[in-house]
């Protein structure tokens, strides 16, 4: 749905971008940009800029950028509209809705509703007569009351109909019984049954803290072709890739680091032994939007996955995802048991401790990765293990971690720590090398190091982009400039995000509106963080010549461009009579 443009402008003018971003950055000044740390990816050092006179950010270094509400999306992980609602309520506003957002809002209300009322009633089948065998493997499963009552873990009776019978009498529609997941649709007749039977349920909270969805547990293992877990369908309030078990929970810890486990028992074990900072993933791997998740409540992760070979394979895919959400990543390697909640409850909390604190960062697992690629007692893996090594480490911006590194590798090898260190330093030469090369490959054809690094923004004509840059830049810094170049028209822009910029702020400039980038709709992220990036890149004093140069420069090319296709259709007219002409 479309806001209103003037009430966008008023809510920009409520949301102030410094104060926004300074909810979450520590901003400091410097010249007319503020700078920080940027909070979309790990740095050491500030290259996140945010310009309160244009109302926007720009990152530097991982080129992220925009308006105000560009931010709240990406900082919140919010759709566009979720995010003007957020701003609006930060300020004070009121949102100017359409019917459909609110029929679907009053549908997501009910759906939770009806599942916190679900939830209670397989809690309470837990402590009935028919909960008897779910009680009593709760137990033998080492699950005292308090974390049952804490979990709101419940049990789905064996039988057809009882969650059906008991959600119509709470005054459900049947339309909201298929709506919410937890039933099934009878393909012969339409009736509606219960989809989890003979289950121990594990509900599934939000961060807000609404019931969203369900895992069941199948407690005895005679069925073999039935699934041990079934979680509820993806439905309008339930995603599995956006939502992590016991993030509602982990959320309030206070040991500053979060751990991430593959099975709900493992989390609650976690829990039930004090790491009360443990999440789960719900049934899938890890995903970006599980990762981006994470990172809004903590800054490192550490990564508890099963022992086996695809706990070990799930971990090598998790590492990255997670660094790329900017956390840091400690990896625990299982041994004695198979799991989390087994170990805890074979050896304790204490032990777990120990392992805990041993757990290793990513260098050291990576290393112990590479280990156990090579036969140490041959010669020839064993160079290979080193050169991989080195390889790796020669990546390490810190020269003491890479001595101790270093120091570790040689050792496990037998060999020198000389040696290994001039191993190190060659690679890292080789690959200074390389990038040096790649700079001057850039610096000498500045053309291709202007092209954005999203494909679909690519320029067809730099030399029409970068003076459409130019002036996008110009008239960004000073909005009158636009009276000087009457002449130019958003449709000579070679680039079509540039062009629909352009658009949009000399529309703005006639209707007396702010001319900037907090005015403009309907681009997408991407587009929005390049545009962030020509205003914050390229700003510089008003060059009244530079600009009509440039506006001369998106004209002629443009013109080429059009005597370019009227020679192309002309070619094909003649090329098509000749054919015909030759025909008999
Ligand atoms: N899972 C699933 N569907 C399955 C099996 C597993 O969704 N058929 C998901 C569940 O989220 C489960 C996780 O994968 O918690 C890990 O599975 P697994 O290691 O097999 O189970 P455990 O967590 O160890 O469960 P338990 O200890 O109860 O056997
Ligand atoms: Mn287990």
């Amino acid at each position: 749905m479309a806001f209103p443009p003037a009430f966008l402008d008023e809510l920009t003018a409520r949301n102030p971008i410094e104060d926004v971003v300074g909810q979450y950055v520590n901003l400091k000044r410097s010249g007319s940009n503020l700078f920080g740390l940027c909070p979309f990816h790990g740095e050491k050092t500030a290259s996140f800029s945010v310009a309160p006179d244009k109302g926007i950010y720009y990152c530097f270094g991982c080129h992220k950028g925009g308006n105000v509400i560009n931010f709240e999306m990406e900082i919140e992980g919010l759709s566009y509209p979720d995010a003007v609602r957020a701003l609006a309520k930060r300020a004070g506003l009121e949102v100017p809705e359409d019917e459909q957002y609110q029929s679907r809002y009053r549908q997501q209300e009910r759906l939770w509703a009806l599942h916190k009322e679900a939830a209670r009633f397989y809690h309470s089948q837990l402590y009935a007569p028919i909960g008897a065998n779910a009680l009593q493997y709760a137990a033998g499963r080492g699950m005292p009351k308090s974390i049952l009552t804490k979990f709101g873990i419940g049990y789905a009776p064996d039988s057809w109909t009882a969650l059906v019978d008991w959600l119509r009498k709470k005054g459900y529609t049947d339309q909201e019984l298929r709506d919410s997941g937890l039933v099934t649709v009878s393909r012969k007749n339409g009736n509606l049954f219960d989809r989890f039977r003979d289950r121990l349920m594990f509900p599934i909270i939000d961060v807000r803290g609404n019931v969203i969805g369900f895992g069941g547990r199948i407690m005895n293992n005679q069925d073999k072709s039935a699934a041990k877990y079934l979680n509820s369908p993806e439905t309008l309030i339930f995603n599995k890739r956006k939502n992590l078990f016991a993030l509602n929970l982990a959320k309030k810890s206070k040991l500053g680091y979060l751990i991430l486990v593959e099975g709900y028992m493992d989390a609650i074990a976690l829990h039930q032994f004090g790491f009360d900072c443990a999440v789960a993933s719900l049934g899938t791997a890890l995903t970006e939007d599980g990762a981006n998740l994470l990172s809004r409540y903590t800054e490192q992760v550490v990564l508890i996955y099963d022992g086996d070979e695809a706990g070990q394979n799930a971990t090598k895919r998790a590492i990255p995802i997670l660094e790329k959400a900017g956390l840091q990543v400690k990896v625990l390697q299982m041994r004695d048991a198979k799991d989390p909640d087994e170990y805890l409850k074979k050896f304790g909390a204490d032990r777990f401790k120990l392992l805990l604190e041993e757990s290793s960062n990513r260098v050291e697992y990576q290393l112990n990765a590479i280990r156990k690629k090579y036969d140490l007692r041959d010669d020839d893996q064993k160079v290979k293990y080193l050169q991989e090594s080195a390889d790796l480490l020669s990546k390490i911006g810190s020269s003491v971690r890479r001595e101790v590194y270093g120091n570790r590798v040689a050792e496990t090898a037998g060999i020198n720590a000389d040696a290994m260190e001039l191993e190190i330093r060659r690679a890292r030469e080789r690959k200074i090398k390389h990038e040096d090369r790649k700079w001057e490959r850039e610096a000498v054809q500045p053309v291709r190091s202007i092209q954005p690094k999203e494909r679909s923004l690519r320029y067809d004509n730099v030399k029409s982009a970068m003076a459409e840059e130019m002036v996008l830049s110009q008239i960004l810094t000073e909005p009158a400039l636009l009276a000087e170049i009457p002449e130019l028209k958003p449709e000579m822009f070679s680039a079509e995000a540039l062009g629909k910029a352009f658009s949009q702020l000399s529309e703005r400039y006639r209707q007396g509106l702010e001319v900037s980038l907090s005015g403009l709709t309907d681009f997408t992220p991407e587009e929005m963080s390049h545009l962030a990036g020509i205003s914050q890149r390229l700003q510089g004093p008003v060059n009244h010549q530079g600009l009509a140069d440039c506006a001369r420069t998106i004209r002629e090319e443009y013109q080429k461009s059009q005597t370019k296709t009227m020679d192309d259709i002309m070619l094909y007219r003649e090329k098509m009579q000749k054919s015909k002409g030759t025909k008999p």
